[in-house]
């Protein structure tokens, strides 16, 4: 069920180091009944090892993604703000690379809110999930969508059945697929002549330079650079016609590529900027863990009480690895109604509704989905009216200007 790599799944080399190192951590999106509370939890190793030859980091231990990914409790619909950049990313997609009655497949559709929003404008549409649950909850919406991991043979069968793809989509997926060589011959069967490839992940740079290690977990088995998407899809005759940020999930990448094997001149220069200081991130990491305990030991001797805001998977990272149990953040509310009623993966805390925060007006909240702070703080409005502050792990603690974690 758990299995070493001990390759470069971009580049194929051997050449890995550790860099980073969180210990044995349970699964983090494996949020638990209250029957299971008194259960062996499995925990398997977090470490990330980086490729001296493509900078590629990778995870050291792969777990079988048949345990992680059937029953999958990130829903994007539950985001408004996702939903709505995942629906602007197909329009501008299909504006510029799809005809009329053309077709475009999303790997990773979840449960099918991007490809709802285009629904209505004449184009064919599929969406592939391995989750069994939210692939239900899309076709039930009228999305149709295979409930299966992307593969070659996948890709064949829909080539087979509807013919091949003008765009392919692929958002946050890259990242949780260990075989990308049959990710990429999957693709090159797929896609059509003129056809393009978008896909986004989170980017290694700026994983390391905003100390993101609550973004380190199973399912992220890869931190992709620009250079270790150049080596992957050259080895499978994709070319990159262009890399553009984005502000999704703390700093992500759109890499956008079609057939052919010359990359657009823009890209070597994100290349060049590819050094990363992962000495000064351990650090970083290790200091922000201290001081983070220190803040929840010094409100709790004051009296105050402290709950967690969201249950993203990056929020169960940061309790276990901080250590921080119920002692120190007894509860923490999240909107997913099938997270609620659960517990938190290790640490234990109990999920609540968000309308709690107000009924019961805990002192301070710390928003462990950073990434939806805005969004929240528009919600919580009541509540900081009230007295209630909102503090994210990162920015409170580490304010530079740079920051941008509570985009
Ligand atoms: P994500 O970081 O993977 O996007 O997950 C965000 C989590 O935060 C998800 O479980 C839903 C939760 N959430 C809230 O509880 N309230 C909110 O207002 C938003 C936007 C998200
Ligand atoms: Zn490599």
């Amino acid at each position: 069920m758990i299995n070493a790599r001990t390759d470069c799944r971009c580049c194929r080399s051997k050449n890995l180091n550790e860099v980073f190192r969180l210990g044995d951590q349970p699964f983090a999106n494996a949020f638990l009944r209250s029957e299971q509370l008194s259960e062996l939890e499995l925990k398997a190793p977090l470490i990330i090892m980086e490729c001296s030859d493509c900078s590629m980091a990778q995870l050291s231990h792969i777990v079988d993604p048949t345990v992680l990914y059937r029953e999958y409790s990130f829903v994007t619909g539950s985001s408004q703000w996702m939903t709505s950049h995942f629906a602007e990313l197909l329009r501008t997609n299909i504006r510029d690379f799809v005809p009329r009655g053309g077709l475009v497949v999303e790997i990773g559709s979840n449960d099918g809110s991007a490809l709802l929003s285009i629904k209505r404008e004449g184009i064919r549409c599929i969406g592939v999930d391995p989750a069994t649950n939210l692939a239900a909850i899309a076709n039930d919406r009228g999305v149709t969508t295979l409930c299966d991991f992307f593969s070659e043979k996948l890709a064949t069968a829909i080539t087979t059945g509807v013919g091949q793809a003008d765009l392919i989509v692929a958002c946050n997926v890259l990242g949780h697929i260990d075989d990308l060589d049959d990710f990429c011959l999957g693709v090159k069967k797929l896609l059509a002549a003129n056809g393009r490839l978008v896909v986004e992940v989170p980017y290694v740079r700026w994983l390391v330079s905003n100390n993101e290690c609550d973004t380190i977990y199973h399912e992220h088995l890869s931190y992709f650079s620009v250079g270790a998407f150049v080596h992957l899809f050259h080895r499978f005759g994709l070319q990159i016609e262009k890399v553009e940020s984005q502000a999704v999930h703390g700093g992500t990448i759109r890499v956008t590529a079609k057939h052919g094997t010359e990359n657009a001149s823009s890209v070597q220069p994100w290349i060049v900027e590819e050094k990363l200081d992962w000495t000064r991130f351990r650090t970083h990491c290790e200091t922000m863990r201290l001081q983070l305990l220190a803040w929840l030991i010094r409100e709790k001797k004051e009296g105050h009480v402290i709950w967690g805001y969201g249950a993203p998977a990056k929020g169960t990272v940061l309790l276990n690895y901080c250590g921080i149990e119920s002692d120190l953040i007894p509860v923490v509310v999240d909107s997913t109604p099938s997270k609620q009623g659960k517990f938190v993966p290790g640490t234990h805390q109990p999920i609540l509704n968000p309308e709690e925060v107000l009924k019961q007006m805990p002192s301070a909240c710390l928003v462990l989905a950073w990434n939806h702070y805005q969004e929240i703080e528009r919600k919580e409005s009541a509540y900081k009216q009230a007295g209630g502050k909102l503090r994210t792990p990162f920015v409170t603690l580490f304010p530079t200007p740079n920051n941008n974690r509570t985009s």
